[in-house]
């Protein structure tokens, strides 16, 4: 078994769930390779919720508040980073410059330009090998969505709608954090943060934007800080855009639709895929995680939904039985599989197996940049 040495940079939310599936990597049994995280970064590293990683890692050797540090440990290997997104241009340059691997987190930089900044780097390391977290491709639906486009099983496109929605924004006492900030998360706002996650299955399966229509809103204009005073909330809450999507393979136009709302009534966390086809159609939600909606057409037949119960059909064989649900946790373990078996083998079992690319992360960067260029002028922008 080979082992990859980690350094976690970030200890919130995603670092916390990588340190669990790397805790747990025995359930993924055809593995050859495995990750061994030995040092962790974080802003304050005597905070009481990093004695976790310390109890829960007995292979951390760094803990460290300066990133610097874990980049120059010879130890380290390769490193997940998980920090706010104006951090993510210079903590991504220098991890390349240090000549480790990187999965890092989404939008893959704060903007456009830090994404270009970001692409340069990796062009002058080819050595380096670069992924970037999104999860959601792993569940056991979308992996047959997947394999239903390698195979052409749609025919002609009819139209694609995709999003990602959440509702506990929808609280005015939800108090502000740096999500909701410019300074931190950047002019994309929700876009910048569900977007990258909305975008990965149509640019995974190839399709190309040509031109956006953007509406965004910014719904809750000032929150409570951490002492309870109301402060400005800058960032847009939701957006709502309308594509020209092209198929290379056919030229083909079709409508494509991206949602991405932090205020959605009623929607938890609701990321969801709908593809309409002339000879097939499919449909996910996160909401009914376990369920893929097909409907396949011949000409002059019935038309109608099956319900295809999915259980544990992945990609990376794992020890849970195929009968059983899959969930949150199960995705990001796949995820990691994804990227060791990727860096060791230099592929993927097939297209929708693979993290998301750093190609991937400069098309949704054009998107989101042609559509604030949208809503700021009214008109239809071209993405280029
Ligand atoms: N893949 C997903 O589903 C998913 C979900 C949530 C967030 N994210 C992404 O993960 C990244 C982090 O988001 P999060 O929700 O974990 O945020 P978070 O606020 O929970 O955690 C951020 C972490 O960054 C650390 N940090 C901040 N400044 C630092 C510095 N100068 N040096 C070292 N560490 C520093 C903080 O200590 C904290 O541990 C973002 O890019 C976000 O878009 C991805």
């Amino acid at each position: 078994m080979r082992t990859v040495r980690f350094g976690l940079v970030g200890s919130g939310f995603m670092g916390r769930e990588f340190a669990s599936a790397a805790a747990r990597w025995m359930h993924l049994p055809e593995m050859t390779i495995r990750p061994e995280i030995v040092a962790l970064c974080t802003r304050n590293p005597a905070a009481p919720k990093i004695d976790w990683f310390r109890e829960h890692i007995p292979t951390l050797r760094q803990v460290t508040g300066d990133y610097r540090e874990l980049l120059d440990n010879p130890d380290v290997e390769a490193v997940y980073i998980a920090v706010p997104h104006h951090l993510h241009e210079a903590f991504y340059l220098e991890t390349f410059e240090a000549g480790k691997h990187l999965m890092g987190e989404k939008p893959f930089g704060i903007d456009r330009k830090a994404n270009d900044a970001i692409l340069a780097g990796i062009e002058r390391h080819p050595g380096c090998f670069v992924r970037c977290a999104s999860q959601y491709i792993f569940f056991p639906a979308i992996q047959r969505m997947g394999r239903m486009l390698e195979q052409g099983a749609f025919g002609t496109i009819l139209e694609v709608n995709t999003g990602f929605l959440h509702s506990s924004d929808l609280n005015p006492e939800k108090p502000i954090n740096w999500k909701r900030m410019l300074e931190y998360n950047g002019a994309y706002g929700c876009m910048g943060d569900l977007g990258p996650h909305a975008c990965v299955i149509p640019l995974r399966a190839g399709w190309v934007p040509l031109s956006v229509r953007a509406v965004l809103s910014n719904i809750m204009r000032e929150r409570p800080d951490e002492h309870g005073v109301r402060v400005p909330c800058e960032t847009w809450d939701n957006a709502t855009l309308l594509c020209d999507m092209k198929d290379p393979r056919s030229d083909d136009v079709f409508p494509f639709t991206v949602r991405t709302q932090r205020i959605a009534p009623g929607q938890k966390n609701n990321w969801y895929v709908e593809i309409m086809g002339t000879r097939a159609s499919a449909r996910f939600t996160l909401n009914d995680a376990n369920t893929l909606e097909v409907l396949e057409y011949e000409p002059g037949g019935e038309q109608a939904w099956r319900r295809l119960d999915m259980g544990h059909e992945v990609a990376y064989p794992s020890i849970t039985s195929a009968l059983f649900q899959f969930g949150l946790s199960d995705a990001i373990l796949q995820m990691w599989g994804a990227f060791l078996y990727e860096f060791e083998r230099d592929g993927v079992p097939h297209s929708f197996a693979r993290c998301v690319t750093p190609t991937e992360s400069a098309a949704w960067h054009k998107l989101f940049t042609a559509a604030l260029e949208s809503h700021a002028t009214g008109a239809t922008v071209a993405v280029s």
